[in-house]
Protein backbone atom coordinates (compact mmCIF):
# COMPACT_ATOMS: atom_id res chain seq x y z
CA UNK A 1 0.00 0.00 0.00
CA UNK A 2 1.47 3.17 -1.02
CA UNK A 3 -0.85 6.32 0.34
CA UNK A 4 -1.95 8.67 -2.32
CA UNK A 5 -2.39 11.46 0.02
CA UNK A 6 -4.07 14.05 -2.38
CA UNK A 7 -6.79 11.96 -1.98
CA UNK A 8 -10.33 13.29 -0.18
CA UNK A 9 -12.44 10.77 1.21
CA UNK A 10 -16.43 11.44 1.41
CA UNK A 11 -18.64 9.34 3.98
CA UNK A 12 -22.25 8.48 2.92
CA UNK A 13 -24.65 6.73 5.14
CA UNK A 14 -26.48 4.43 3.11
CA UNK A 15 -29.37 4.47 4.90
CA UNK A 16 -30.26 7.95 4.65
CA UNK A 17 -28.28 9.67 1.78
CA UNK A 18 -31.19 8.76 -1.12
CA UNK A 19 -34.21 6.49 -1.95
CA UNK A 20 -35.10 5.31 -4.97
CA UNK A 21 -37.77 2.40 -3.40
CA UNK A 22 -39.90 5.04 -1.65
CA UNK A 23 -39.26 2.61 1.44
CA UNK A 24 -38.06 5.14 3.64
CA UNK A 25 -34.54 4.02 3.12
CA UNK A 26 -31.40 5.15 1.10
CA UNK A 27 -30.47 2.59 -1.44
CA UNK A 28 -27.83 1.94 -3.86
CA UNK A 29 -29.37 3.40 -7.16
CA UNK A 30 -29.39 6.31 -4.84
CA UNK A 31 -26.09 6.44 -4.40
CA UNK A 32 -25.37 6.06 -8.49
CA UNK A 33 -27.63 8.28 -9.41
CA UNK A 34 -26.00 10.80 -6.87
CA UNK A 35 -22.62 9.94 -7.81
CA UNK A 36 -22.01 12.96 -10.94
CA UNK A 37 -22.70 15.58 -7.86
CA UNK A 38 -19.68 13.73 -5.66
CA UNK A 39 -17.51 13.99 -8.79
CA UNK A 40 -18.37 18.02 -8.80
CA UNK A 41 -17.62 18.11 -5.58
CA UNK A 42 -14.38 16.18 -6.58
CA UNK A 43 -13.92 13.86 -4.10
CA UNK A 44 -11.89 10.41 -4.73
CA UNK A 45 -13.07 7.71 -2.37
CA UNK A 46 -16.54 7.01 -0.54
CA UNK A 47 -16.98 5.77 2.90
CA UNK A 48 -20.22 3.67 3.10
CA UNK A 49 -21.48 2.45 6.51
CA UNK A 50 -22.14 -1.51 6.41
CA UNK A 51 -25.18 -2.24 4.04
CA UNK A 52 -24.66 -6.12 5.11
CA UNK A 53 -27.81 -8.58 6.31
CA UNK A 54 -28.80 -7.05 9.79
CA UNK A 55 -31.49 -7.30 12.16
CA UNK A 56 -30.22 -3.50 12.30
CA UNK A 57 -29.94 -3.22 15.88
CA UNK A 58 -27.18 -1.11 15.62
CA UNK A 59 -27.84 0.37 12.41
CA UNK A 60 -25.99 -2.27 10.02
CA UNK A 61 -22.81 -2.53 12.88
CA UNK A 62 -24.40 -5.75 13.83
CA UNK A 63 -23.84 -8.40 10.36
CA UNK A 64 -25.87 -11.11 9.99
CA UNK A 65 -23.92 -11.96 6.68
CA UNK A 66 -20.32 -10.51 6.11
CA UNK A 67 -20.70 -11.48 2.22
CA UNK A 68 -24.33 -10.23 0.72
CA UNK A 69 -25.56 -7.30 0.56
CA UNK A 70 -29.04 -6.36 2.75
CA UNK A 71 -32.54 -6.29 0.29
CA UNK A 72 -33.10 -3.06 1.86
CA UNK A 73 -30.06 -1.86 0.02
CA UNK A 74 -30.44 -3.30 -3.47
CA UNK A 75 -28.83 -6.44 -4.78
CA UNK A 76 -25.42 -7.66 -5.23
CA UNK A 77 -25.47 -6.49 -9.36
CA UNK A 78 -26.56 -2.90 -7.79
CA UNK A 79 -23.55 -2.75 -6.17
CA UNK A 80 -21.33 -4.03 -8.77
CA UNK A 81 -22.83 -0.98 -10.92
CA UNK A 82 -22.15 1.22 -8.39
CA UNK A 83 -18.61 0.45 -7.92
CA UNK A 84 -18.42 0.79 -12.12
CA UNK A 85 -20.25 3.81 -11.65
CA UNK A 86 -17.86 5.33 -9.02
CA UNK A 87 -15.20 4.34 -11.49
CA UNK A 88 -16.00 5.78 -14.66
CA UNK A 89 -16.12 9.13 -12.43
CA UNK A 90 -12.79 8.59 -10.52
CA UNK A 91 -14.66 7.40 -7.40
CA UNK A 92 -13.72 4.54 -5.62
CA UNK A 93 -15.51 2.67 -2.71
CA UNK A 94 -13.86 2.28 0.59
CA UNK A 95 -16.28 -0.38 2.47
CA UNK A 96 -16.92 -0.60 6.42
CA UNK A 97 -15.73 -3.85 8.23
CA UNK A 98 -16.84 -5.34 11.45
CA UNK A 99 -14.65 -7.16 12.26
CA UNK A 100 -14.37 -7.04 15.98
CA UNK A 101 -18.03 -8.12 16.58
CA UNK A 102 -20.82 -10.11 14.48
CA UNK A 103 -24.45 -10.20 15.11
CA UNK A 104 -25.69 -12.78 17.11
CA UNK A 105 -27.94 -13.58 14.19
CA UNK A 106 -25.09 -14.49 12.31
CA UNK A 107 -24.64 -18.74 11.53
CA UNK A 108 -21.36 -18.87 13.50
CA UNK A 109 -23.22 -17.31 16.64
CA UNK A 110 -26.40 -19.58 15.87
CA UNK A 111 -24.53 -22.80 15.47
CA UNK A 112 -22.32 -21.97 18.84
CA UNK A 113 -25.45 -21.65 20.44
CA UNK A 114 -26.91 -24.82 19.09
CA UNK A 115 -23.89 -26.71 21.20
CA UNK A 116 -21.28 -27.00 17.93
CA UNK A 117 -17.67 -26.27 20.32
CA UNK A 118 -15.67 -25.41 16.74
CA UNK A 119 -18.08 -22.07 16.43
CA UNK A 120 -18.24 -21.51 20.15
CA UNK A 121 -14.63 -21.09 20.00
CA UNK A 122 -15.48 -18.34 17.26
CA UNK A 123 -16.84 -15.93 20.75
CA UNK A 124 -15.64 -15.15 24.67
CA UNK A 125 -17.89 -17.32 26.64
CA UNK A 126 -16.91 -17.49 30.15
CA UNK A 127 -18.66 -19.21 33.50
CA UNK A 128 -18.42 -15.96 35.21
CA UNK A 129 -18.67 -12.55 33.57
CA UNK A 130 -15.89 -9.64 34.21
CA UNK A 131 -17.18 -6.19 35.58
CA UNK A 132 -16.49 -4.76 32.06
CA UNK A 133 -19.22 -2.16 31.05
CA UNK A 134 -20.55 -2.37 27.07
CA UNK A 135 -20.12 1.01 25.65
CA UNK A 136 -23.97 1.25 25.20
CA UNK A 137 -24.95 0.74 28.57
CA UNK A 138 -25.15 -2.04 31.13
CA UNK A 139 -23.06 -4.79 31.61
CA UNK A 140 -20.56 -5.94 28.39
CA UNK A 141 -21.82 -10.03 29.44
CA UNK A 142 -25.26 -11.64 28.36
CA UNK A 143 -26.47 -15.14 29.02
CA UNK A 144 -25.29 -17.84 26.44
CA UNK A 145 -28.60 -19.39 26.04
CA UNK A 146 -29.80 -21.51 28.82
CA UNK A 147 -26.01 -23.02 29.73
CA UNK A 148 -25.66 -20.73 33.26
CA UNK A 149 -22.21 -19.02 30.39
CA UNK A 150 -21.85 -15.59 29.56
CA UNK A 151 -20.85 -14.28 26.16
CA UNK A 152 -18.70 -10.97 25.51
CA UNK A 153 -20.10 -7.62 24.27
CA UNK A 154 -18.75 -4.82 24.28
CA UNK A 155 -21.79 -3.07 22.24
CA UNK A 156 -25.32 -4.19 21.81
CA UNK A 157 -25.75 -7.58 23.63
CA UNK A 158 -26.73 -8.64 20.00
CA UNK A 159 -23.13 -7.39 18.67
CA UNK A 160 -21.24 -10.62 19.91
CA UNK A 161 -17.36 -9.97 20.25
CA UNK A 162 -15.43 -12.34 18.24
CA UNK A 163 -12.41 -14.10 19.11
CA UNK A 164 -9.14 -13.12 17.22
CA UNK A 165 -6.87 -15.86 18.81
CA UNK A 166 -9.08 -18.23 17.13
CA UNK A 167 -6.83 -18.84 13.55
CA UNK A 168 -10.24 -20.03 12.61
CA UNK A 169 -11.83 -16.58 13.15
CA UNK A 170 -9.26 -14.92 11.52
CA UNK A 171 -9.56 -17.00 8.20
CA UNK A 172 -13.19 -16.47 7.99
CA UNK A 173 -12.23 -12.63 8.37
CA UNK A 174 -9.47 -12.18 5.81
CA UNK A 175 -11.87 -14.08 3.51
CA UNK A 176 -14.74 -11.28 3.76
CA UNK A 177 -12.20 -9.01 3.01
CA UNK A 178 -11.03 -10.62 -0.19
CA UNK A 179 -14.21 -10.71 -1.14
CA UNK A 180 -15.07 -7.16 -1.05
CA UNK A 181 -11.60 -6.70 -2.60
CA UNK A 182 -12.65 -9.15 -6.07
CA UNK A 183 -15.68 -7.35 -6.20
CA UNK A 184 -13.31 -3.85 -7.10
CA UNK A 185 -13.29 -1.45 -3.30
CA UNK A 186 -10.41 0.24 -3.06
CA UNK A 187 -10.45 0.71 0.78
CA UNK A 188 -11.52 -0.55 3.73
CA UNK A 189 -12.62 1.15 6.89
CA UNK A 190 -12.07 -0.66 9.87
CA UNK A 191 -14.68 -0.56 12.82
CA UNK A 192 -13.13 -0.07 16.60
CA UNK A 193 -10.31 -2.17 15.28
CA UNK A 194 -8.37 -1.54 18.26
CA UNK A 195 -10.39 -3.14 20.40
CA UNK A 196 -9.80 -6.99 18.44
CA UNK A 197 -6.92 -7.68 20.76
CA UNK A 198 -8.21 -9.65 23.80
CA UNK A 199 -6.48 -11.47 26.34
CA UNK A 200 -6.87 -15.62 26.89
CA UNK A 201 -8.15 -15.23 30.17
CA UNK A 202 -10.27 -12.27 30.57
CA UNK A 203 -10.17 -10.65 33.97
CA UNK A 204 -11.88 -7.57 35.73
CA UNK A 205 -10.44 -4.00 34.90
CA UNK A 206 -8.31 -2.14 38.02
CA UNK A 207 -10.29 0.59 38.89
CA UNK A 208 -7.89 3.40 38.67
CA UNK A 209 -6.48 2.08 34.73
CA UNK A 210 -8.65 4.29 33.42
CA UNK A 211 -8.83 2.59 30.70
CA UNK A 212 -10.46 -1.18 30.12
CA UNK A 213 -8.14 -4.17 29.62
CA UNK A 214 -9.01 -4.36 25.84
CA UNK A 215 -7.81 -1.77 24.01
CA UNK A 216 -4.78 -0.89 22.03
CA UNK A 217 -2.88 -4.68 23.35
CA UNK A 218 0.49 -5.26 21.20
CA UNK A 219 -1.29 -8.18 19.91
CA UNK A 220 -3.23 -5.74 17.51
CA UNK A 221 -0.95 -4.76 15.65
CA UNK A 222 0.10 -7.91 15.03
CA UNK A 223 -3.10 -9.12 13.65
CA UNK A 224 -3.15 -5.83 11.24
CA UNK A 225 -0.11 -6.96 9.82
CA UNK A 226 -1.38 -10.26 9.16
CA UNK A 227 -4.62 -9.13 7.74
CA UNK A 228 -2.54 -6.18 5.61
CA UNK A 229 -0.53 -9.70 4.53
CA UNK A 230 -3.45 -11.83 3.61
CA UNK A 231 -5.53 -9.20 2.00
CA UNK A 232 -5.21 -5.84 0.91
CA UNK A 233 -0.80 -5.34 1.75
CA UNK A 234 -0.17 -6.43 -2.30
CA UNK A 235 -2.13 -3.81 -3.62
CA UNK A 236 -0.23 -0.28 -3.62
CA UNK A 237 -3.37 1.73 -4.98
CA UNK A 238 -5.42 0.81 -1.15
CA UNK A 239 -6.52 3.00 0.95
CA UNK A 240 -7.26 1.80 4.89
CA UNK A 241 -8.20 3.15 7.70
CA UNK A 242 -8.76 2.25 11.76
CA UNK A 243 -11.44 3.24 13.85
CA UNK A 244 -9.57 3.45 17.31
CA UNK A 245 -11.40 3.85 20.00
CA UNK A 246 -10.08 5.56 22.80
CA UNK A 247 -6.78 5.15 21.55
CA UNK A 248 -3.00 6.51 22.24
CA UNK A 249 -0.94 8.59 19.70
CA UNK A 250 2.01 6.01 20.22
CA UNK A 251 -0.18 3.13 19.14
CA UNK A 252 -1.21 5.48 15.72
CA UNK A 253 1.81 6.17 14.90
CA UNK A 254 2.28 2.40 15.13
CA UNK A 255 -0.62 1.67 13.05
CA UNK A 256 0.13 3.81 10.24
CA UNK A 257 3.76 4.12 10.02
CA UNK A 258 4.06 2.71 6.06
CA UNK A 259 7.17 0.74 6.95
CA UNK A 260 4.78 -1.20 9.65
CA UNK A 261 2.81 -2.63 6.86
CA UNK A 262 -0.67 -2.16 9.03
CA UNK A 263 -3.58 0.48 7.92
CA UNK A 264 -2.67 3.85 5.85
CA UNK A 265 -4.24 6.12 8.64
CA UNK A 266 -6.13 6.19 12.04
CA UNK A 267 -9.18 8.07 12.92
CA UNK A 268 -9.11 9.12 16.75
CA UNK A 269 -11.76 11.04 19.12
CA UNK A 270 -10.29 13.33 21.45
CA UNK A 271 -10.75 16.06 19.66
CA UNK A 272 -14.47 15.17 19.49
CA UNK A 273 -14.53 15.04 23.17
CA UNK A 274 -13.99 18.42 24.11
CA UNK A 275 -17.26 19.44 24.81
CA UNK A 276 -18.27 16.50 27.32
CA UNK A 277 -18.06 17.68 30.97
CA UNK A 278 -16.28 15.94 33.77
CA UNK A 279 -14.93 13.19 30.31
CA UNK A 280 -18.80 12.22 30.03
CA UNK A 281 -20.62 12.22 26.91
CA UNK A 282 -24.45 12.85 27.91
CA UNK A 283 -23.75 16.17 29.30
CA UNK A 284 -23.78 19.81 27.51
CA UNK A 285 -21.19 22.27 27.98
CA UNK A 286 -19.37 24.79 25.87
CA UNK A 287 -16.66 23.54 23.96
CA UNK A 288 -12.80 23.74 25.51
CA UNK A 289 -10.94 25.37 22.87
CA UNK A 290 -7.33 25.42 24.82
CA UNK A 291 -7.72 21.91 24.78
CA UNK A 292 -9.23 21.83 21.34
CA UNK A 293 -6.29 23.62 20.44
CA UNK A 294 -3.39 22.02 22.48
CA UNK A 295 -5.34 17.76 21.12
CA UNK A 296 -4.71 19.24 17.67
CA UNK A 297 -0.78 20.79 18.16
CA UNK A 298 0.11 17.26 19.93
CA UNK A 299 -1.50 15.32 17.30
CA UNK A 300 -0.36 17.35 14.19
CA UNK A 301 2.69 17.54 15.60
CA UNK A 302 4.14 13.81 16.90
CA UNK A 303 2.11 11.94 13.47
CA UNK A 304 4.24 14.56 11.60
CA UNK A 305 7.15 14.26 13.10
CA UNK A 306 7.00 10.38 13.83
CA UNK A 307 6.25 9.67 10.51
CA UNK A 308 1.87 8.72 11.48
CA UNK A 309 -0.89 9.52 9.47
CA UNK A 310 -4.26 10.81 10.45
CA UNK A 311 -7.71 10.96 9.39
CA UNK A 312 -8.92 14.44 9.54
CA UNK A 313 -12.14 14.58 10.23
CA UNK A 314 -14.78 17.16 12.17
CA UNK A 315 -18.59 15.05 11.63
CA UNK A 316 -19.57 11.42 11.27
CA UNK A 317 -22.11 8.97 12.12
CA UNK A 318 -21.85 8.73 15.34
CA UNK A 319 -21.60 12.74 16.20
CA UNK A 320 -23.77 15.78 16.44
CA UNK A 321 -22.69 18.01 13.42
CA UNK A 322 -19.79 19.77 14.07
CA UNK A 323 -21.53 22.96 13.58
CA UNK A 324 -23.79 22.71 16.28
CA UNK A 325 -21.21 22.09 18.71
CA UNK A 326 -18.45 24.66 17.62
CA UNK A 327 -19.86 27.86 15.60
CA UNK A 328 -22.64 30.47 16.64
CA UNK A 329 -24.75 28.87 13.75
CA UNK A 330 -27.79 31.69 14.23
CA UNK A 331 -25.31 34.61 12.92
CA UNK A 332 -22.09 32.66 11.56
CA UNK A 333 -23.00 28.85 10.13
CA UNK A 334 -21.26 29.77 6.71
CA UNK A 335 -18.23 31.64 7.67
CA UNK A 336 -18.17 28.66 10.33
CA UNK A 337 -18.44 25.81 8.23
CA UNK A 338 -15.55 27.17 5.82
CA UNK A 339 -13.28 27.48 8.67
CA UNK A 340 -13.80 24.12 10.55
CA UNK A 341 -13.66 22.81 6.46
CA UNK A 342 -9.94 24.82 5.82
CA UNK A 343 -8.90 23.81 9.51
CA UNK A 344 -8.71 20.28 8.91
CA UNK A 345 -8.29 20.22 4.65
CA UNK A 346 -5.66 22.49 4.34
CA UNK A 347 -3.66 20.10 7.39
CA UNK A 348 -1.55 17.05 7.26
CA UNK A 349 -3.76 13.91 7.26
CA UNK A 350 -6.83 12.76 5.00
CA UNK A 351 -9.66 14.81 4.77
CA UNK A 352 -12.95 13.10 5.56
CA UNK A 353 -16.48 15.02 4.31
CA UNK A 354 -19.42 13.15 6.46
CA UNK A 355 -22.91 13.93 3.65
CA UNK A 356 -24.17 17.15 4.17
CA UNK A 357 -21.03 19.14 5.27
CA UNK A 358 -20.22 20.27 1.97
CA UNK A 359 -23.48 22.20 2.01
CA UNK A 360 -23.65 22.96 6.05
CA UNK A 361 -26.05 20.82 7.46
CA UNK A 362 -27.16 21.09 10.98
CA UNK A 363 -28.50 19.10 13.69
CA UNK A 364 -33.02 18.33 13.01
CA UNK A 365 -33.90 20.09 15.83
CA UNK A 366 -36.20 17.35 16.82
CA UNK A 367 -39.19 18.59 19.18
CA UNK A 368 -39.82 14.91 20.99
CA UNK A 369 -37.93 11.75 22.29
CA UNK A 370 -40.06 9.82 19.71
CA UNK A 371 -38.60 11.03 16.75
CA UNK A 372 -35.23 9.40 17.74
CA UNK A 373 -34.41 6.07 17.06
CA UNK A 374 -30.83 4.90 18.19
CA UNK A 375 -30.39 2.77 20.49
CA UNK A 376 -27.37 3.85 22.48
CA UNK A 377 -29.57 7.48 22.49
CA UNK A 378 -32.66 5.28 23.99
CA UNK A 379 -30.58 3.60 26.27
CA UNK A 380 -29.07 6.79 27.33
CA UNK A 381 -32.21 8.78 28.19
CA UNK A 382 -33.35 6.09 30.32
CA UNK A 383 -29.93 5.94 32.25
CA UNK A 384 -30.29 9.87 32.66
CA UNK A 385 -34.01 9.44 34.08
CA UNK A 386 -32.29 6.80 36.08
CA UNK A 387 -30.14 8.94 37.23
CA UNK A 388 -32.98 11.80 38.73
CA UNK A 389 -32.59 14.23 35.25
CA UNK A 390 -36.52 15.67 34.82
CA UNK A 391 -37.81 14.33 31.01
CA UNK A 392 -36.92 17.99 30.06
CA UNK A 393 -33.53 18.23 31.14
CA UNK A 394 -32.46 14.62 29.70
CA UNK A 395 -34.45 15.28 26.23
CA UNK A 396 -32.12 18.50 26.10
CA UNK A 397 -29.24 16.13 26.54
CA UNK A 398 -30.26 13.92 23.86
CA UNK A 399 -31.01 16.43 21.65
CA UNK A 400 -27.57 17.86 21.41
CA UNK A 401 -25.58 14.80 21.83
CA UNK A 402 -27.61 11.82 20.03
CA UNK A 403 -26.07 10.09 17.29
CA UNK A 404 -29.00 10.53 14.98
CA UNK A 405 -28.16 14.11 14.62
CA UNK A 406 -25.48 13.14 11.45
CA UNK A 407 -28.18 10.20 10.37
CA UNK A 408 -31.14 12.75 9.29
CA UNK A 409 -31.69 12.49 5.59
CA UNK A 410 -29.29 14.01 3.23
CA UNK A 411 -30.92 17.72 2.15
CA UNK A 412 -31.48 17.12 -1.41
CA UNK A 413 -34.58 20.12 -2.09
CA UNK A 414 -36.91 21.83 -0.32
CA UNK A 415 -39.70 19.29 -1.65
CA UNK A 416 -41.39 17.08 1.15
CA UNK A 417 -38.41 14.95 3.22
CA UNK A 418 -35.58 17.18 1.77
CA UNK A 419 -36.43 15.19 -1.67
CA UNK A 420 -34.41 12.29 0.13
CA UNK A 421 -37.71 9.90 -0.16
CA UNK A 422 -40.97 10.33 -1.70
CA UNK A 423 -42.29 7.73 0.73
CA UNK A 424 -41.93 7.98 4.86
CA UNK A 425 -38.56 8.43 6.00
CA UNK A 426 -36.42 5.73 8.33
CA UNK A 427 -35.80 8.74 10.05
CA UNK A 428 -37.50 12.22 10.45
CA UNK A 429 -36.07 14.60 8.31
CA UNK A 430 -34.47 17.74 10.14
CA UNK A 431 -36.20 20.85 10.34
CA UNK A 432 -33.60 23.06 8.04
CA UNK A 433 -34.14 21.52 4.92
CA UNK A 434 -36.08 24.08 3.29
CA UNK A 435 -33.24 26.48 3.63
CA UNK A 436 -30.19 24.29 3.62
CA UNK A 437 -30.02 21.56 0.63
CA UNK A 438 -27.93 20.86 -2.52
CA UNK A 439 -30.32 22.67 -4.83
CA UNK A 440 -30.09 25.75 -2.62
CA UNK A 441 -26.69 25.25 -2.10
CA UNK A 442 -24.71 24.12 -5.08
CA UNK A 443 -23.47 27.21 -6.61
CA UNK A 444 -22.99 28.35 -2.55
CA UNK A 445 -20.20 29.55 -0.62
CA UNK A 446 -19.49 26.52 1.72
CA UNK A 447 -20.03 24.11 -1.45
CA UNK A 448 -17.36 26.10 -3.59
CA UNK A 449 -15.32 26.39 -0.53
CA UNK A 450 -15.15 22.77 -0.16
CA UNK A 451 -14.60 22.33 -3.97
CA UNK A 452 -11.35 24.51 -3.87
CA UNK A 453 -9.95 23.19 -0.55
CA UNK A 454 -10.16 19.85 -2.51
CA UNK A 455 -8.57 20.98 -5.58
CA UNK A 456 -5.69 22.84 -4.00
CA UNK A 457 -4.54 19.06 -1.78
CA UNK A 458 -4.24 17.88 -5.78
CA UNK A 459 -2.32 20.57 -7.40
CA UNK A 460 0.15 21.71 -3.89
CA UNK A 461 2.32 19.34 -2.65
CA UNK A 462 2.57 21.39 0.32
CA UNK A 463 -1.02 20.43 1.51
CA UNK A 464 -0.65 16.78 0.78
CA UNK A 465 3.00 16.21 1.92
CA UNK A 466 4.02 18.81 3.90
CA UNK A 467 5.09 18.76 7.52
CA UNK A 468 3.36 20.07 10.68
CA UNK A 469 3.83 22.59 13.03
CA UNK A 470 1.86 24.90 15.74
CA UNK A 471 2.09 28.12 15.60
CA UNK A 472 0.48 30.89 17.47
CA UNK A 473 0.03 28.32 20.26
CA UNK A 474 -0.96 30.67 23.03
CA UNK A 475 -3.70 32.21 20.77
CA UNK A 476 -7.16 32.09 22.96
CA UNK A 477 -9.36 32.03 19.92
CA UNK A 478 -7.10 30.91 16.65
CA UNK A 479 -5.72 27.65 15.98
CA UNK A 480 -3.02 28.14 13.47
CA UNK A 481 -0.97 25.97 12.17
CA UNK A 482 2.21 25.94 9.34
CA UNK A 483 3.01 23.41 6.77
CA UNK A 484 6.55 23.25 4.83
CA UNK A 485 8.00 21.16 1.98
CA UNK A 486 11.04 21.92 0.29
CA UNK A 487 11.29 26.10 0.20
CA UNK A 488 7.49 26.64 0.26
CA UNK A 489 5.80 27.25 3.43
CA UNK A 490 2.23 27.96 4.57
CA UNK A 491 0.40 29.57 7.34
CA UNK A 492 -2.92 28.75 8.22
CA UNK A 493 -5.26 30.70 10.98
CA UNK A 494 -8.63 29.74 11.87
CA UNK A 495 -10.31 32.09 14.43
CA UNK A 496 -12.59 29.77 16.49
CA UNK A 497 -14.87 32.68 17.42
CA UNK A 498 -17.25 35.24 16.39
CA UNK A 499 -14.81 38.27 17.85
CA UNK A 500 -12.10 39.76 15.73
CA UNK A 501 -8.32 39.48 16.88
CA UNK A 502 -5.41 41.04 15.14
CA UNK A 503 -2.38 39.14 14.67
CA UNK A 504 0.89 40.35 14.01
CA UNK A 505 2.15 38.15 11.30
CA UNK A 506 5.68 36.74 11.67
CA UNK A 507 8.00 38.26 8.80
CA UNK A 508 8.56 35.71 6.54
CA UNK A 509 4.94 35.55 5.72
CA UNK A 510 4.93 39.35 5.07
CA UNK A 511 5.60 38.96 1.35
CA UNK A 512 3.59 35.72 0.76
CA UNK A 513 0.40 35.04 -1.03
CA UNK A 514 -3.20 34.29 0.15
CA UNK A 515 -3.97 31.46 -0.68
CA UNK A 516 -7.32 30.85 0.15
CA UNK A 517 -9.90 32.45 2.54
CA UNK A 518 -13.28 32.44 3.58
CA UNK A 519 -13.61 36.72 3.54
CA UNK A 520 -13.06 38.12 0.48
CA UNK A 521 -11.07 41.38 1.40
CA UNK A 522 -8.70 39.70 3.40
CA UNK A 523 -4.88 41.15 2.64
CA UNK A 524 -1.49 40.16 3.95
CA UNK A 525 0.14 43.25 6.05
CA UNK A 526 2.36 43.13 9.05
CA UNK A 527 -1.16 42.87 11.39
CA UNK A 528 -3.86 41.29 10.16
CA UNK A 529 -7.51 41.44 11.86
CA UNK A 530 -8.95 38.59 11.34
CA UNK A 531 -12.63 38.49 11.37
CA UNK A 532 -15.35 35.77 12.92
CA UNK A 533 -14.46 32.57 11.89
CA UNK A 534 -12.35 33.69 9.42
CA UNK A 535 -9.77 31.38 7.79
CA UNK A 536 -7.16 32.55 6.26
CA UNK A 537 -3.84 30.78 4.61
CA UNK A 538 -0.73 32.82 3.65
CA UNK A 539 1.28 31.21 1.29
CA UNK A 540 5.20 31.76 0.48
CA UNK A 541 8.08 30.16 -1.92
CA UNK A 542 11.79 31.20 -1.32
CA UNK A 543 11.96 30.70 -5.16
CA UNK A 544 8.58 31.97 -6.32
CA UNK A 545 9.70 34.63 -8.99
CA UNK A 546 11.10 30.93 -10.63
CA UNK A 547 7.19 29.67 -10.82
CA UNK A 548 5.70 29.44 -13.81
CA UNK A 549 3.13 32.46 -14.28
CA UNK A 550 0.39 30.06 -14.89
CA UNK A 551 0.77 28.14 -11.32
CA UNK A 552 1.06 31.67 -10.09
CA UNK A 553 -2.00 32.99 -11.43
CA UNK A 554 -4.05 29.30 -10.55
CA UNK A 555 -3.00 30.12 -6.76
CA UNK A 556 -3.83 33.97 -6.78
CA UNK A 557 -7.35 33.20 -8.95
CA UNK A 558 -8.79 31.64 -5.96
CA UNK A 559 -12.08 32.50 -5.38
CA UNK A 560 -12.62 33.76 -1.29
CA UNK A 561 -16.27 33.63 -0.71
CA UNK A 562 -17.43 36.47 1.26
C1 LIG B 1 -18.27 2.15 15.74
C2 LIG B 1 -19.32 2.66 14.78
C3 LIG B 1 -20.61 2.80 15.53
C4 LIG B 1 -21.02 1.43 16.03
C5 LIG B 1 -19.90 0.79 16.85
C6 LIG B 1 -20.14 -0.67 17.05
O1 LIG B 1 -17.99 3.03 16.76
O2 LIG B 1 -18.89 3.85 14.21
O3 LIG B 1 -21.62 3.36 14.72
O4 LIG B 1 -22.16 1.54 16.84
O5 LIG B 1 -18.65 0.90 16.21
O6 LIG B 1 -19.95 -1.39 15.87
Amino acid sequence: MILDKRKVVYQIYPKSFKDTTGNGIGDFRGIIEKIPYLAKLGVDMVWLNPFYPSPQRDNGYDISDYMAVDPLFGDMADFEEMVCVGKEHKIDFMLDMVLNHCSTEHEWFQKALAGDQYYQDFFFIQDQPTDWQSKFGGSAWAPFGDTGKYYLHLFDETQADLNWRNLNVRKELFKVVNFWRDKGVKGFRFDVINLIGKDEVLVDCPENEGKPAYTDKPIVHDYLRMMNQATFGSDDSFMTVGEMSSTTMENCVLYSSPDRQELSMTFNFHHLKVDYKDGQKWTVAPFDFEELKSLYHSWGKEMSDKGGWSALFWNNHDQPRALNRFVDIQNFRKEGATMLAASIHLSRGTPYIYMGEEIGMIDPDYDSMADYVDVESLNAYQMLLKEGKGEQEAFQIIQAKSRDNSRIPMQWDASENAGFSTGTPWLKAGKSYKDINVENDIQGPIFTFYQDLIRLRKEMPIISEGSYKPAFEDSKQVYAFERQFEDQKLLVLNNFYAKEVEIDLPAVYQNGQILISNYEDAEVSEKILLKPYQTLAIYVNKYSSKISSNRVSSICNLKTVF
